[in-house]
Formats: C-alpha cells, sequence, structure tokens
C-alpha cells in the first residue's frame, strides 16, 4: 500500500483561529480528517503530523517510513536551508503545499527553500489543497 506523510510546521496547530481572513477557518484537524477519507478512497496509508520546531520536522523527515511527503512548512519554507537538505538528504519526493497564495504576499514568503528540492508546489487553494496533494502524490508515486 502507498504510504504518504503530510507534514505541517510552525504555527499550523493554530488553524482555525489564527488569522482567519488568510487561512481559514478550518482547524488542522478538520483538515486531517478530509486527508482520511481522501486516504481511504484512494487506498493510501497516511500519517499526518505537525510540529513547531525545525530540529523536530527534520527528525521526522529522516525517519519517517512514508514513500513520499506533502509539506508546508509554514514560515521554514522561507528560512530553513536546514529543512531544504533533509529534503535532498532523503531520495523521496517532496509535494510542497501551502494553504495561501504565497506569491500574492509580502516579499519574504515569494522565496521558498522548498521548491528547490519539491518536485510540485500547490498553493492558494486553502484546506482543499490538502486532499488534492494527496490525490497528487499518490498518481506521482504510481508512474
Ligand atoms: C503558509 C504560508 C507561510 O508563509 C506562513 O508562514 C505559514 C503558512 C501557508 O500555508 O499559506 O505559516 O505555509
Amino acid at each position: 500500500m502507498t504510504h504518504i506523510l503530510i507534514l505541517n510546521g510552525p504555527n499550523l496547530n493554530l488553524l482555525g483561529t489564527r488569522q482567519p481572513e488568510t487561512y481559514g477557518t478550518i482547524t488542522l484537524k478538520d483538515i486531517e480528517t478530509m486527508c482520511a477519507k481522501e486516504a481511504g478512497r484512494l487506498g493510501v496509508k497516511l500519517d499526518f503530523a505537525q510540529s513547531n520546531h525545525e530540529g523536530a520536522l527534520i527528525d521526522i523527515i529522516h525517519e519517517t517510513k512514508a514513500e513520499g511527503i506533502i509539506l508546508n512548512a509554514g514560515a521554514y519554507t522561507h528560512s530553513s536551508i536546514a529543512i531544504m537538505d533533509a529534503i535532498s538528504s532523503v531520495d523521496k519526493p517532496v509535494l510542497e503545499l501551502h494553504l495561501s497564495n504565497i506569491h500574492q504576499r509580502e516579499g519574504f514568503r515569494q522565496h521558498s527553500y522548498i521548491s528547490k528540492v519539491a518536485f510540485a508546489m500547490i498553493c492558494g487553494l486553502g484546506a482543499s489543497g490538502y486532499p488534492l496533494a494527496l490525490r497528487a502524490m499518490s498518481d506521482h508515486l504510481a508512474l
């Protein structure tokens, strides 16, 4: 069975109450439920994780048994060479994901270290991007 990890970075645990005008009112738990349903439809084994800590995210990337990683690295997207290097250090496809359209926002959000090592990126679709990313990763791993 195809095994996929959805990994969420800092402050995404506060979805629902965090800047709802930008990120919507849906919680991370709601997103996990949506993704679990989609994983069931796709016949995919899903792990879903979140951490506010850069090193913890890196440990998860190193240790996951999943074949592909969907990563919303939050603000570490724009700053973390260490997370970029962690992705380069494991031989696994990564799909970069953001709720908001980072290219429409502040200049500092328009550069992504993750994009350098991800095979694709989805942004601007809000929570709907998550099940879409799961489908895309499942298709990618089936190629
Ligand atoms: C985000 C975009 C980042 O710029 C921001 O720091 C986040 C969330 C998104 O999902 O839109 O924490 O990754």
